[in-house]
């Protein structure tokens, strides 16, 4: 039985596009998918005289369809203002891939969401965020569900590692479910930090490890 992928799709995934890293970023983000504990990590460089991106790479532990529709959202991505790379939905994606299999739409769904907060991430580290919504631990909540938890490859939250967070004059008190001594605690720390000192009124972040 042949794999009920469109030929795009299989093409794309032998010969992926834009896979890897890019150092020196000006956005970078790692999402992760809750249905199937896969992830994907999107990089991209922004002329700030044009707001264009200029180059945009991912590097993904998804299946076929995530790394084909990586490889399509860079393709598209590259070249467009951020504002109009916003716009790019998972849909166009997976049209352009010529259709994806209706079980494999959160793989497509997961690469989008990399990519836009690549970008959120670009606009919050460059002052560029409009509509500020005052950070309190539920935004904190969210925004962690974004951090992995590596002994299992689903995220902290979900994995209930997060005992408790506070917010109080831009500093976040964020308690974790582990020894300070614990092999992925200083990893699991500085992911932590990455994802929520950006925050727009964030001016410092506390990670306490209280087990
Ligand atoms: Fe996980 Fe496709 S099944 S990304």
């Amino acid at each position: 039985m042949g794999l009920p992928y469109s030929e795009k799709v299989i093409e794309y995934f032998k010969n992926p596009k834009n896979v890897g890293k890019i150092d020196d970023p000006d956005g970078k983000a790692q999402e992760g998918s809750p249905a199937c504990g896969d992830m994907v990590k999107v990089y991209i460089k922004v002329d700030q005289e044009t707001q264009t991106i200029t180059d945009v790479k991912f590097e993904s532990y998804g299946c076929a369809s995530n790394i084909a529709t990586g490889s399509i959202i860079t393709e598209m991505a590259k070249g467009k203002t951020v504002e109009e790379a916003k716009k790019i939905t998972w849909e166009d994606a997976a049209d352009e891939l010529g259709g994806l299999p209706p079980i494999k739409a959160h793989c497509s769904v997961l690469a989008i969401d990399g990519l836009r907060s690549a970008i959120r991430d670009y606009e919050e580290r460059h002052g560029l965020v409009k509509e500020k919504e005052p950070t309190t631990p539920e935004v904190v909540e969210k925004r962690l569900k974004r951090v992995m938890n590596p002994m299992t490859g689903l995220d902290v939250i979900r994995t209930d590692l997060i005992h408790d967070i506070s917010v109080e004059e831009g500093v976040v008190d964020i308690h974790v479910d582990l020894t300070e001594d614990h092999q992925f605690a200083n990893a699991i720390k500085e992911d932590i930090k990455e994802k929520i000192e950006p925050m727009w009124d964030v001016e410092k972040v506390v990670v306490h490890f209280v087990e």
